[in-house]
């Protein structure tokens, strides 16, 4: 149950005090930052671009996982690279040549990502996912924090836990939606190897102490 690694979602910071919140996730054992880009068409709400990416990659000193909720997001795989995005996330739902996508984030040298809504079955990922480093499995409806946690979402990890052996694929799980101390334990144990948490590190009193608490459930 190792390397299980925690990526806060920044989407929940206060954008008013942009740096405090980068450095406490500088400062605390937070493992990547995650990103949410929003374009108000994929999802109905816009998050910000790139000059706060850009903000945000000046003073981050961790891997920014940036999960692209947009239509046509090709157009922009080289900006992002140039941002300083260590891992490019793209939506199923948004890629008509999903295959051509991956490798075009690969060849701009970032890890290249799936993101699945809840209702996209685990099963149409087989074919692409010796060439996928990392699913992000929704676990809400993508376009807003602080939602509920989808239950459905323990099977589908287990499904596709068996599909990455089953292929010996080198991809990760990733949770994206909900996450907290009530299924960080159990989402680890199904298969997940990097949990995405906003609402739930963001409206503590004690965000560093909340990242430590996420971090000591899934490594034990
Ligand atoms: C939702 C975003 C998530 C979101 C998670 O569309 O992709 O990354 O910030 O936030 P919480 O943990 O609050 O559900
Ligand atoms: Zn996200």
């Amino acid at each position: 149950m190792n390397n299980k690694l925690i990526a806060p979602s920044v989407l929940s910071a206060d954008f008013g005090n942009l740096q405090r919140d980068i450095e406490m996730i500088n400062n605390s054992e937070a493992d990547w930052f995650h990103i949410d880009i929003m374009d108000g068409v994929f999802v109905p709400n816009i998050s910000f671009g790139m000059p706060v990416l850009q903000a945000i990659s000046r003073h981050a000193n961790k891997l920014l996982d940036v999960h692209l909720m947009i239509i046509n997001p090709d157009q922009y795989i080289k900006t992002f690279a140039q941002l300083g995005a260590g891992s490019l996330t793209v939506h199923y739902e948004a890629c008509t040549h999903l295959h051509r996508t991956l490798q075009a984030i690969k060849a701009e040298g970032m890890k290249a990502g799936i993101a699945i809504n809840p209702h996209t079955n685990v099963n149409l990922l087989e074919d692409v996912i010796n060439d996928t480093d990392l699913v992000c499995m929704m676990s809400v409806n993508p376009g807003f924090g602080g939602q509920s946690f989808i239950e459905r979402t323990y099977d589908k990890v287990s499904k596709l836990k068996e599909i990455i052996v089953r292929n010996s694929a080198p991809t990760l799980i990733e949770i994206d939606g909900g996450v907290s101390d009530k299924n960080a334990r159990q989402l680890v144990e199904a298969g997940a190897d990097v949990l995405v948490a906003g609402n739930f590190v963001f409206s503590a009193k004690d965000p560093i102490a909340t990242i430590a608490q996420l971090k000591n459930i899934v490594s034990h």
